[in-house]
């Protein structure tokens, strides 16, 4: 390690609090799937910002609307109007489905922007099914709806009213709603709950049931959505249109922004004076919003993603049949699982070593969240590194 990277890391002990797992890298640059150390080393990352970065780091067209909207205005109150947030909202409402937007400063804002809008809705009802293995953001409301105790251990009381089933199993959501459910909860692809990608089936019988039910259905689309697995949102696939869609992540192109998207009926729930968020909708945080729609139109990253994504995939299958350390390879479009048997921090640590950087989730999934800009050759060379890596290890 140099002594730039020391110096940091020993600053950080004294002033920064310690709630990361850290790697012993300090980033001071980054350009489309590139990033360079302090040391001046370069990386090629195929985890941008745990997918902040979906469209790559610094985007020259985001940086162009970051510079303009300083010239204008940073930040106006919400009680008054701009024009880009409309604009923003509109975007996103051409690209999902009709309806209306909240804006937020985070994901897990958004979520919990969903939750006291289904309970408000719910008019006394107030309990939302989530899925096993989920996740859905820190704060004491989203973390109550995600459906890992490990991360909830030490934080109880936790906000009551959220009731877990298996992930991706219809009869278990089916025999959980009760009189006092007023809506259902998933992330159509389970990020941080090792890529498992939910059955169109099961996506299009939960929109059925919430319609028989009266219940409404949210898609935590926090990781999925903006186009990385191959359309703007993932449920898309299944044809099976949620009740209101949570974002955040790729949608600010590396600005801090989330939102919320629901249907049209829902548009009044949440009336004034019942939410709110200050920064939530600046000029800036929805310039950038349009700067990352049209670089993901005009570049055609859709189309990337999904001319790369089979190529990505059948390179990772011919390398299972020769690395007996690999379980399952699961995902979509750019969003892709390695399930290891066994650890997948060895493998992290050594791809980081050969500069190529990932990420392990749940222990033994490797993951991987390339942007959805990254070259061909770039992908072909983090693939390679990758395969050295994990022929290295033992089963
Ligand atoms: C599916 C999902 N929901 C919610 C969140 C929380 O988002 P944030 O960290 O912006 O609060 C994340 C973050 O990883 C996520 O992947």
């Amino acid at each position: 390690m140099g002594r730039a990277t020391e110096d940091v890391m020993h600053q950080y002990e004294r002033y920064v609090m310690n709630t990361y797992v850290r790697s012993p890298l300090v980033l001071t640059k980054a350009k489309g799937s590139r990033v360079w150390d302090v040391e001046g080393r370069e990386y090629l990352d195929l985890f941008p910002g745990w997918g902040v970065s979906g469209i790559g780091y610094n985007h020259p067209w985001v940086l162009t609307a970051i510079r303009g909207q300083t010239r204008r205005v940073l930040h106006v109150a919400n009680n008054y109007y701009h024009p880009l947030q409309w604009r923003a909202a509109k975007k996103l409402i051409e690209a999902s489905f009709d309806g209306t937007v909240f804006f937020t400063n985070s994901g897990a804002e958004a979520v919990e922007t969903t939750i006291k809008l289904a309970r408000r809705w719910g008019k006394g009802r107030y309990e939302i099914i989530v899925m096993d293995q989920s996740f859905h953001g820190r704060t004491i409301a989203a973390l109550s709806a995600t459906g890992q105790p490990k991360h909830q251990q030490g934080f109880e009381p936790l906000l009551a009213g959220f009731v877990r089933v298996p992930f991706s199993d219809l009869d278990a959501v089916r025999a959980a709603v009760t009189p006092r459910t007023c809506a259902v909860l998933v992330e159509p692809i389970q990020g941080e709950g090792g890529i498992r990608v939910a059955a169109d089936a099961f996506l299009q019988g939960l929109r059925r049931l919430c319609d028989e039910r009266h219940l409404l259905l949210i898609a935590d689309e926090i990781q999925t959505g903006m186009g990385r697995t191959g359309t703007w949102f993932a449920y898309q696939r299944s044809g099976a249109d949620p009740d209101l869609l949570v974002l955040a992540k790729t949608l600010g192109g590396g600005f801090p922004i989330g939102a919320v998207v629901a249907k049209r009926a829902l548009a009044d729930v949440l009336a004034p004076g019942t939410h709110a968020t200050t920064y939530g909708g600046s000029p800036l945080g929805c310039a950038c919003v349009l700067a990352v729609f049209e670089v993901i139109e005009k570049q055609k990253l859709l189309e990337r993603v999904n001319t790369l994504s089979p190529h990505l995939f059948q390179r990772l299958s011919a390398l299972r049949e020769r690395a007996p350390v690999i379980r399952d390879i699961r995902g979509r479009g750019f969003m892709v699982g390695i399930e290891l048997t066994r650890s997948g921090r060895s493998v992290v640590e050594a791809c980081r070593a050969k500069r190529l950087l990932i990420n392990c989730t749940q222990e033994t999934v490797l993951r991987l969240l390339p942007a959805m800009t990254i070259t061909k050759a770039q992908l072909d060379r983090g693939l390679s590194i990758l395969e050295q890596a994990l022929l290295e290890v033992q089963p």
